[in-house]
């Protein structure tokens, strides 16, 4: 099986997905706009060619230097698992005649508010959205949907651009700031917990699912700095709270008609029990939580998926053992972190359980905590049972502190 698979090298999960190819036996060709030899070790020691193009953001530009560059050569699938090439992959499909989502098929997990249209019709609880393209537009979905309200862009990801407006005033002092997004969604502010539903899909039906909580809520976490963010992969996503969130996540794979491959969905829980759909990514989810789930399994997710994606079989065990936790963690201060406290005393009390260490080192520059999910690294720990997982999330959010000058 001829595999292209796009950007094999970037972001952080990529190469680890190439790999599953290769594992399963594809034929991979990698695609992508770095030269070879700067590309991931793991991802270049799994590629069988790989086509260099200008630009991954020029789609017509690069599907044209894929076709020149494969001269005729049969490609069975063309995979992508991050959020920005879903259309190239799209277009790429259709140019070379490969099967799964094409450019229509795609937009619905592109376009925020296709999205949301196309579940309302299937009579699923979205929040009640309004497509704006002006300034008096959105007050007028303000106005009809009632404060509080979220703006953010059709085609957002990462949070950026997202806001939460309680009242009149708020919309006036975040207008200016959407200014430059040319089709925002308004939306009907909903408060609850949040939640993923994430899947490895082969032909429409589930084969794997894991679902995620993010403490706090992730526009919370992305407000204030002092948060150490926390996603906790939960053991036992068959618990009834999250049952209707499971379910819905089903509905909403039939809805779309997605067929094979990763999905990564956001879901609500209102303090009353009602669930509403958030958004859903025909992709993993970032920020290593594909490998949570490996840590939650003990199992290899990365190849797994490709198995599906090449034969349409998902052959590991799911052996739910483990909750995991990741907890992000920010520095105090600025540029150069020069001291990390607390973990001598975290390994003492929870050595077993703390299963990887991937703070930023001594002597590396801070991140840009608002650009970068994973902020200034993380710790990941794991435990059978949920309550201690919480605990040991909750020391390291107050108690590991990175210092910077
Ligand atoms: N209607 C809503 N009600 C309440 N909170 C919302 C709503 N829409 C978005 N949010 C908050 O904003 C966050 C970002 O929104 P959303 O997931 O739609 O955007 P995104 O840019 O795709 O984010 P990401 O790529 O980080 O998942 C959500 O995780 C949630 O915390
Ligand atoms: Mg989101």
């Amino acid at each position: 099986m001829n595999v292209l698979m796009l950007s094999p090298g970037y972001p952080a999960e990529m190469p680890e997905f190439t790999r599953g190819l290769a594992e399963v036996g594809a034929t991979v060709v990698g695609v992508g706009d770095q030269p070879l030899e700067a590309l991931p070790e793991r991802a270049r020691r799994s590629l069988a060619a790989y086509v260099r193009v200008r630009s991954l953001f020029d789609e017509a530009a690069a599907v044209a230097e894929v076709r020149r560059e494969l001269a005729g050569r049969r490609i069975d699938r063309v995979e992508s698992l991050w959020e920005p090439l879903m259309l190239l992959a799209a277009r790429l499909r259709e140019a070379l005649g490969v099967p799964g989502l094409d450019v229509a098929a795609t937009v619905p997990f592109r376009d925020k508010e296709a999205m949301k249209l196309r579940l309302d019709a299937a009579g699923i609880r979205t929040p009640r959205h309004v497509a704006a393209a002006s300034v008096a537009a959105c007050w007028e979905a303000a106005e009809r949907i009632g404060f509080p309200v979220i703006l953010k862009p059709i085609a957002g990801a990462g949070s950026a651009d997202t806001w939460r407006c309680d009242d009149a005033d708020d919309l006036r002092a975040v207008l200016p700031r959407v200014a430059h997004v040319p089709v925002v969604s308004v939306e009907e502010f909903v408060d609850g917990e949040e939640y993923t539903f994430d899947t490895v899909t082969i032909a429409g039906s589930v084969a794997y699912y894991n679902v995620a909580w993010y403490r706090p809520r992730p526009l919370i976490a992305r407000t204030h700095e002092w948060i150490s963010p926390q996603v906790i992969a939960l053991r036992d996503p068959d618990a009834a709270p999250l049952a209707g969130g499971v379910a819905m996540g089903h509905a909403v794979i039939r809805a779309l008609g997605f067929e094979t491959g990763f999905t990564h969905m956001e879901w609500y829980r209102k303090a009353d029990g009602e669930v509403v759909f958030g958004e859903i990514g025909a992709r993993p989810p970032g920020a290593h939580q594909v490998d949570q789930m490996n840590y939650a399994c003990d199992f290899d997710v990365f190849r797994e998926w490709a198995r599906a994606v090449t034969a349409g079989r998902f052959d590991a065990r799911i052996e739910r053992r483990y909750n995991v936790a990741t907890v992000f963690k920010r520095a105090q201060g600025e540029g150069t972190i020069r001291a990390i406290e607390g973990l001598e005393a975290l390994y003492r009390r929870w050595g077993e359980a703390i299963a990887w260490n991937h703070l930023l080192p001594v002597g590396a520059r801070r991140r840009n905590w608002k650009q970068t999910l994973v902020s200034d690294g993380f710790l990941l720990a794991r435990h059978p049972d949920l309550a201690t997982t919480l605990a040991i999330a909750d020391e390291i959010g107050e108690r590991v502190r990175l210092h910077a000058r």
